[in-house]
């Protein structure tokens, strides 16, 4: 490994303003592109906020990273106090008005997964879905979600990965470029080793649908005497 991914990360910030144009771009009409998928996704937010509830007591603290529209608003737990942060300006308006209309209490405001505006320890729990497909850095910002999150609090990641077969792994490295262009996502990235790199512990992995494409990772922040030993 690159002694860089270990220590040093250094934010990409032309690569992070392409990203944030790139979904300034179809933020107007990124609800309406996902009715399809979102046929599909529907039971898999329930399934992963089921999760998270598992994780959450009364009044924790809940962090949702890439919020984009606030699609898992109707999911998000009652009785936590929650702060949402999403990369493009437009987004970040349709997610506060969509809280509004759902009469939610949150914090919702721009901000970069790569170099998250909270002290260390702030939440008890962080989420995000699809992504880290997207964030420039993923271990980066995964890393952040480690320093943001208690010792012993929960990462709840619901994401595309590239494929293990090695047809369907390779097309989605030819189509990645297209894909990256026209839409914000990378098909072709192997998060649960994102994961892994940050240094988070994976503790489960939940495959969804077929083709281990899709998947809710369950990591969580070592504890002190934890991140000792690696
Ligand atoms: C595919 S959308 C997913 C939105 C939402 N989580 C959902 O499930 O519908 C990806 C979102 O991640 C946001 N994003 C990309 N890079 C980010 C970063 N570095 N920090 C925070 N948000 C980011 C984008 O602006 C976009 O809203």
């Amino acid at each position: 490994m690159e002694a860089d991914t270990q220590t040093m990360r250094k934010l990409d910030i032309k690569e992070t303003a392409v990203t944030r144009a790139r979904y300034g771009r179809i933020a107007p009409f990124y609800d309406l592109m996902e009715i399809l998928p979102e046929l599909r996704y529907r039971s898999w937010r329930e399934r992963f906020w089921e999760a998270l509830w598992q994780e959450m007591t009364s009044g924790g603290r809940l962090l949702e990273v890439g919020v984009g529209t606030g699609k898992n608003m109707p999911y998000w737990p009652r009785e936590a106090r929650i702060a949402a942060i999403d990369l493009t300006p437009d987004m970040v308006s349709r997610a506060q008005r969509r809280a509004e209309q759902l009469g939610l209490e949150a914090m919702i405001q721009e901000g970069d997964a790569q170099s998250i505006e909270f002290p260390e320890n702030s939440f008890d729990v962080a989420a995000a879905t699809f992504v880290f497909c997207s964030v420039p850095d993923p271990v980066l910002g995964l890393k952040e979600l480690a320093r943001v999150v208690r010792p012993g609090g929960s990462v709840l990641l619901m994401e595309h990965v590239r494929s293990k077969n090695a047809i369907l792994g390779r097309l989605m490295d030819l189509l990645n470029p297209i894909v990256l262009r026209l839409m914000g996502p990378n098909i072709n990235r192997d998060t649960v080793e994102n994961v892994i790199q940050s240094g988070l512990h994976v503790e489960k992995i939940e495959e969804l649908g077929t083709g281990g494409i899709f998947k809710i990772i369950h990591a969580r922040v070592p504890k002190q005497s934890e991140g000792d030993e690696n």
